[in-house]
């Protein structure tokens, strides 16, 4: 068989990015331009600011992704681009310039799924990892334990009740005083602090195994905050960092941990800007290691948002003929295994 060349495009959040995938796992450039710096000015991201930041970098992103691959848009078998869940300005961008190349150029259209993106970040680095599998999705809007069946295609177990791991993390962060983005800031503090010096809650849903809570966790540690204020006692930002992030690894272990076990899954992964977390990465290694099942991660740069993964996603759904019209649309609250 040729050679099937991808370009990916993805602008759903605040991060405009474009990747040329070979045949679906091997990456020929991966490039990232991050909008942090402007959104941090506003403690998180302003929807109209990251949707003109998108227009303005999407073609020189997609010049230097074309570039560093040593590719040319005459050597492309098909474009693909996240058409949602995402902010839908930001995601409107993306959808418009890679409907633009493919009608230019002829090429077939994919729309690929966020989320399904973050899952196929995995088979990147693990040419031997295929479904089915089971994964543990943890992004800034999304929380869902699923059974990956197939390529593309998923069993949700369990979903966040409230608020995502990732929102959890950034309301925290925010709250002690640590700004955007909160995950990366948390992980790094708590490394200085003690993970067992406050006793903050284990989230739990009463009637489902799999199902997650963080809005309890969220309300404890300001709770703490806010005695400790009108207390006038001193707060230990490292320490209540370590806490919380232990407590939000302990659940998503238990959780995955428990899944592999009642469906006899011997392969588990991890996906989304969560999974970038040292302590969830260690945690969850360990538990694994300790039961037999073979872990499987992405490095940190393919865990947050990439375009790399969205062509790895979109060359598995270019095998199975998915293909696009013109008419493809930015969905936001785009479904796990919905098509658009
Ligand atoms: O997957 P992602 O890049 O974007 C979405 O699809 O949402 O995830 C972003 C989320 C943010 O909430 C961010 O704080 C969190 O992932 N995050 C982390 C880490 N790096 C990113 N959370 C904990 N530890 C990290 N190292
Ligand atoms: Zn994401």
């Amino acid at each position: 068989m040729n050679d099937i060349k991808i370009l990916a495009i993805e602008s759903s959040c605040d991060e405009t990015a474009a990747s040329v995938v070979k045949n679906g796992r091997t990456i020929l450039s991966n490039v990232i331009s991050s909008q942090i710096d402007i959104h941090t000015l506003y403690g998180g991201v302003v929807p109209e600011i990251a949707s003109r930041k998108h227009i303005e970098r999407i073609n020189q992103v997609i010049r230097r992704a074309l570039a560093e691959a040593d590719t040319t848009l005459d050597d492309l078998d098909a474009i693909a681009v996240t058409y949602g869940p995402g902010l839908v300005g930001a995601l409107l961008v993306g959808v418009a310039e890679a409907k633009a190349i493919a009608y230019a150029k002829k090429l077939p259209l994919i729309g690929v799924h966020h989320i399904e993106g973050h899952v196929a970040a995995n088979y990147i680095e693990h040419p031997d990892l295929e479904p089915p599998f089971l994964c543990l999705i943890v992004s800034g809007g999304h929380t869902h334990l699923v059974v990956v069946k197939d390529y593309g295609e998923f069993e949700i177990l369990g979903r966040t009740r409230d608020d995502a791991a990732g929102e959890a993390f950034d309301k925290v962060a925010r709250a002690i005083g640590l700004g955007y983005p909160g995950g990366p800031k948390i992980d790094k503090a708590a490394k200085e602090g003690n993970s067992c010096a406050i006793g903050f809650p284990r989230g739990k849903v009463g009637d489902s195994t799999y199902d997650f809570t963080f809005s309890g966790l969220k309300s404890a540690v300001l709770n703490y905050l806010n005695h400790a204020e009108m207390t006038c006692q001193p707060v230990n930002t490292a320490d209540v960092a370590a806490s919380f992030q232990q407590s939000v690894v302990d659940v998503l272990v238990e959780h995955t941990m428990n899944a592999a076990k009642e469906l006899n899954m011997k392969k588990v992964a991890i996906a989304g800007g969560v999974a970038a977390n040292t302590a969830l990465r260690t945690a969850m290694e360990e538990a694994c290691k300790k039961r037999k099942i073979t872990f499987y991660r992405p490095s940190p740069i393919f865990c947050t948002d990439n375009a790399a993964m969205i062509g790895c996603a979109g060359y598995y759904e270019y095998l199975k003929g998915t293909r696009h019209g013109w008419d493809l649309n930015a969905v936001p609250n785009l479904k796990l295994g919905e098509r658009g």
